[in-house]
């Protein structure tokens, strides 16, 4: 059993609180994403998995075992970091045979072992070039070879893709995943590119200020937000304010907007923060009736970026508050600036936030 189980872990530096109260599970074969802004203490929770930072309080656990006090190499990890950390005078299989020369492996079986590392990242028959050989993305293959070489039990990555360009991300996104499912590694994924987080992992993890905020599975963490932040961070967002009275909210202007009837509604007379996704929303032009059961909502359009493919249309709300939403371009036809439009959604795309208003 390799789940990583962390509890109660804080950390501070100095006076400053960067972790606070962690306690989270990592399952065994699963591939879970740290999502979070710059400083928010990704790189911090991962490192003390690692056995790198030592938390203040709190235990980490790897299996059955408790590892808090277990030194750095007798934790069997694999990690992987932004910066490949090849050593450069070093060939591609000098560098991934480091981690083995060390638990003492050694002559046909370190061979045998490098090899199947190699192969398992696609780069057979590049052993013997020197990092400066190799490309951004062959570098970070190799880097990936020598975390996997070991045979570890949990695969750590401290945003390994951060310094490749768009197409060779994406690449190395499918190989990453192509991995994580061919080894069944318990894998630890440190991102602060929201599609990547959603596209590659079982479940999701997001940061705010040394805490989890949310964690669940990509479709929920983006579908169901729990606070503003989370709604904000992972993909855009629309923000209502208004007053709950029998599971209707209403805006400053009197518009009535549903709440799901998954949703469990806040008691009357509560100011309450909702959000809805820009993809979510029909357009029409000029004021029309919404179909039964729909939430309609009376705007007027500020701005319309074409992309071809899609718009989108940048209004005003008829209470004030701006909103944003995406269309395919089905019909060909654009609503022009400064019209008048009915907006639509489901109810159950109406996301009812924790947050006070
Ligand atoms: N060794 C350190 N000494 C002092 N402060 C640190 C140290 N490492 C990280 N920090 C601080 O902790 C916070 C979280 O850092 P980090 O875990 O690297 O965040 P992230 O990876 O999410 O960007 C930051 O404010 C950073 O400046
Ligand atoms: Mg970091």
């Amino acid at each position: 059993m390799t789940n990583v189980k962390i509890n109660s872990v804080a950390k501070n530096y100095g006076q400053v609180s960067v972790l606070s109260d962690i306690t989270t599970q990592f399952p065994e074969g699963s591939f879970t994403s740290l999502l979070g802004p710059s400083g928010s203490g990704k790189t911090t929770l991962l490192r003390i998995v690692a056995g790198f930072v030592t938390p203040d309080s709190g235990t980490v656990s790897i299996g059955s075992r408790n590892v808090t006090n277990v030194p750095v190499w007798a934790r069997n990890i694999g990690m992987v970091f932004q910066s490949y950390a090849l050593f450069p005078h070093m060939t591609v299989r000098e560098n991934v045979a480091f981690g083995l020369a060390r638990r003492g492996i050694k002559g046909a079986e370190a061979r045998s072992q490098i090899d199947r590392a190699l192969e398992m990242v696609r780069l057979p028959g590049f052993g013997d070039r020197k990092p400066k050989q190799l490309s951004g993305g062959q570098q970070q293959r190799v880097a990936l070879a020598r975390a996997l070489v070991i045979q570890p039990s949990v695969l750590l990555l401290d945003e390994p893709l951060s310094a490749l360009d768009r197409r060779l991300r994406q690449e190395m996104q499918v190989e990453l995943k192509r991995i994580q499912r061919e080894t069944g590694l318990t894998t630890v994924f440190v991102t602060h590119d929201q599609e990547e987080a959603l596209a590659l992992s079982d479940q999701v993890a997001i940061l705010d200020r040394g805490q989890i905020v949310q964690m669940g599975v990509p479709t929920d963490i983006y579908e169901k937000p729990k606070t503003r932040f989370a709604a904000e961070f992972l993909g855009d967002t629309n923000f209502l304010t208004g007053t709950v009275s029998a599971r209707i909210v209403t805006l400053s202007d009197g518009t009535a907007i549903r709440l799901a009837d998954a949703e469990v509604a806040p008691s009357d007379g509560q100011s309450v923060t909702l959000a809805v996704r820009p993809e979510k929303i029909r357009i029409v032009e000029g004021v029309a009736d919404a179909e039964p059961g729909l939430n309609r909502l009376q705007a007027r359009v500020t701005a319309v970026i074409y992309a071809g493919a899609a718009l989108t249309y940048v209004l005003t709300a008829s209470d004030g508050t701006p909103f944003k939403i995406f269309a395919q371009n089905t019909t060909g036809t654009i609503i022009p600036e400064g019209a008048q439009v009915t907006l639509t959604w489901e109810p159950k795309h109406t996301i009812l936030l924790q947050d006070q208003a």
